[in-house]
């Protein structure tokens, strides 16, 4: 078993949101080929079983919680179940989110909303379920799964960017006012990874990675204890050029490339 850079993850406890499938589980897999204990949260219970008994072969503690993010006492209840389980949870990672390719004729509120209260609130309820006990103890890590549709609109993505936005700014938010309290943060924005999330999708997906190849680099910046990284560079550098451009020009190019379908 790789213990990963000096022994990084050995027997710290990792709550995971969204671990039931995609990145969510590629983490908890990686993370336990590392040393770390896992504590796992989604709503399919079925999978979180099948990935908890695959890790516990390889002498890893691992628990599993089925509960909603967007239900604030279910998700602090799973916490409290890995606080009581496995011990103090040293690290989060808020992962569970969903996608969207609605065109904004087609978006209606409800959905807008579903997608907002999972990907935004969701991750807020996962952070009240962890931030007090590690401020507590002085110590801990609140790690964001946010996105490089984070930084500008997409088309067919009105609700998923805005989310993401709102992500990447509550974390930010948190990062400064954490400060000096032993509990950092940080937030990923990953480009496209092939998951459920990605899978079928018409539109063009530049850089497309494969899914191991994903979670190696989310593993890493947590190992460097980065306070934000955006992925693939090539994705990222075209991303955070387009944040420099004015609307008229970034509207053309972002019609012309509707990376979203
Ligand atoms: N794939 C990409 O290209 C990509 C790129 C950038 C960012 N991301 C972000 O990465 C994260 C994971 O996405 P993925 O690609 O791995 O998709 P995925 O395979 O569909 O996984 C999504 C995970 O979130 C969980 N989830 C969804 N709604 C939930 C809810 N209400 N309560 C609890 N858990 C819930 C799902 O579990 P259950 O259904 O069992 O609850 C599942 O484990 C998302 O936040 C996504 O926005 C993905």
């Amino acid at each position: 078993m790789s213990h990963g850079s000096d022994g990084f993850w050995t027997d710290k406890v990792v709550m995971i949101t969204g671990a039931s499938s995609g990145i969510g589980k590629g983490l908890a897999l990686e993370i336990a080929a590392r040393g770390g204990n896992l504590g796992l949260l989604a709503r399919r219970e079925d999978l979180l079983a099948a990935i908890v008994e695959e890790v516990r072969a390889l002498g890893i503690k691992a628990v599993f919680a089925t509960a909603d993010v967007r239900d604030a006492q279910a998700v602090r209840e799973a916490a409290d179940r890995f606080r009581r389980e496995l011990g103090p949870i040293d690290i989060l990672i808020a992962n569970a989110g969903i996608g969207t390719a609605d065109h904004a004729v087609r978006l209606t509120p409800e959905h807008a909303a579903k997608i907002i209260n999972i990907n935004v609130l969701g991750a807020v309820n996962s952070v009240a379920a962890v931030l007090p006990e590690m401020v507590e103890c002085g110590h801990g890590r609140l790690v964001a799964i946010s996105s490089l549709a984070a930084y500008r609109g997409l088309a067919k993505s009105a609700a998923y960017c805005a989310s993401k936005a709102a992500v990447s700014a509550y974390f930010e938010s948190l990062r400064i006012d954490l400060r000096h309290t032993g509990v950092a943060v940080t937030t990923i924005h990953p480009g496209f990874i092939k998951t459920a999330l990605t899978a079928g999708r018409a539109a063009k997906m530049p850089y497309l990675m494969e899914l191991d190849t994903g979670v190696k680099k989310i593993v890493a910046a947590i190992e460097k204890e980065k306070k934000t990284y955006a992925f693939p560079w090539q994705l990222a550098t075209i991303v955070r050029a387009s944040m420099l451009m004015p609307a008229a020009m970034y509207d053309w190019i972002a019609a012309r490339n509707s990376f979203r379908e």
